[in-house]
């Protein structure tokens, strides 16, 4: 069956930008559909921001164009564009109160008196911040003051509502809380979102769709569970995850037998080839009796982190971290490591995947 077109709220259509003779941005395309969470996700420096602030209009880019809605917005100037922009540094007015801070955008669009206290209120009570509009920003809180600059973005009722790390400078509670608000205020609100991280957890924990860029380009778009679970790249699978996967470049056929280690059959074929694999710390298993197929390891360390037990161990010379269940306990360090069966397999020169063929 052919599936049916994807309806694209926004279209991302081959954006390029340099500054000077640096490449940040090559030919970035995505779909972004109506009412999503997306997530941009990436290190420092990949792009992120300056592809956000390309779709918010405040940075003009070199080759592409946007369309918003059926609506080629390429040109169009930002205030033009209907688009509610959140920033890290909440950006208030700190002379002005909280309601005067969310009439702001509302006010520069010369909208009644009546319906621009209505939609303050409305905003307000959004983010639960519905008795504070007299204060001014220096009397809240970080996380209050963040939901403030949120309030003012959506109160002008955006298109689109664009937001760059607005959590990164929150502790990391607060971090928390503003999370399950700010996924909570997309699901009442169904404004289509995009989120600037470089959080994993976050990203994960919050998008409907994660869009892993690296070095000015995506190079992955799925859903929290695809990209987690099914990584395109090694750059994916070790990005991801807390820790993330463990890259295990695989030794030659010799020294796999001289170690004493029959690999499973999915794995054998690799050998001596130019393959590592990404293995989850939860998809490994240590055992003090050897099981077939299992890799002779040295237990170096078991570190607790509260609901987790991390062992740090070494095989054929790599270090690997292997997430312990719950009730098991290891009393000698020489100990077996279990691979999972049919484990993604990448090249370790570039990245791409080389096993399972297919996706799914
Ligand atoms: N105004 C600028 N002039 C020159 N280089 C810039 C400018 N803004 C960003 N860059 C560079 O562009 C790249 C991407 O930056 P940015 O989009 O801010 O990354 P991210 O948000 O993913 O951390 C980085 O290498 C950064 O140094
Ligand atoms: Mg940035």
């Amino acid at each position: 069956m052919v599936p049916p077109p994807m309806t694209s709220y926004l279209k991302i259509d081959a954006i390029g930008k340099s500054y000077g003779t640096t490449r940040v941005l090559h030919d970035v395309r995505l779909d972004v559909a109506p009412g999503d969470f997306t997530v941009l996700l990436g290190p420092s420096g990949c792009g992120k921001s300056t592809l956000l602030r390309i779709i918010a209009g405040l940075l003009d880019s070199d080759s592409g164009k946007l369309v918003l809605q059926g609506d080629d917005i390429t040109a169009l100037p930002a205030w033009d564009r209907d688009i509610g922009l959140v920033f890290q540094n909440y950006a208030l007015f700190p002379h002005m109160t909280v309601a005067e801070n969310v009439a702001f955008g509302l006010d520069m669009r010369n909208l009644p008196k009546a319906e621009i206290k209505a939609r303050v209120a409305e905003a307000l009570d959004a983010v639960r911040l519905g008795d504070l509009g007299d204060r001014k920003p220096a009397a809240l809180s970080g996380g209050q003051q963040q939901r403030v600059a949120i309030a003012r973005a959506i109160a002008i009722k955006p298109r689109l509502l664009l937001l760059d790390e607005p959590l990164s400078n929150l502790d990391a509670v607060l971090r928390a809380s503003v999370r399950t608000e700010l996924r909570d205020l997309h699901d009442r609100t169904g404004i289509t979102t995009i989120m600037v991280t470089h959080d994993q957890a976050e990203a994960l924990s919050i998008a409907d769709r994660v869009v892993l860029m690296n070095e000015g380009r995506i190079v992955q778009n799925d859903t929290p569970e695809g990209i987690y679970r099914e990584p395109a790249s090694a750059f994916a699978a070790s990005f991801l995850g807390s820790p993330p996967a463990n890259l295990f470049p695989l030794p030659t056929a010799s020294a796999a037998q001289t170690t004493g280690w029959t690999p499973p059959p999915a794995v054998a074929g690799h050998l001596g080839t130019d393959a590592l694999l990404a293995l989850r710390p939860e998809a490994l298993k240590l055992t003090e009796e050897p099981t077939p197929h299992a890799l002779p390891a040295h237990l170096k360390r078991i570190e607790f982190q509260g609901a987790d037990r991390l062992a740090h161990v070494e095989a054929l010379g790599h270090p690997l971290i292997v997430r312990l269940s719950d009730d098991q306990t290891l009393t000698r360090p020489d100990v077996w490591l279990t691979l999972p069966d049919t484990p993604r397999v990448f090249s370790k020169t570039t990245g791409a995947l080389i096993a399972p063929a297919t996706k799914g």
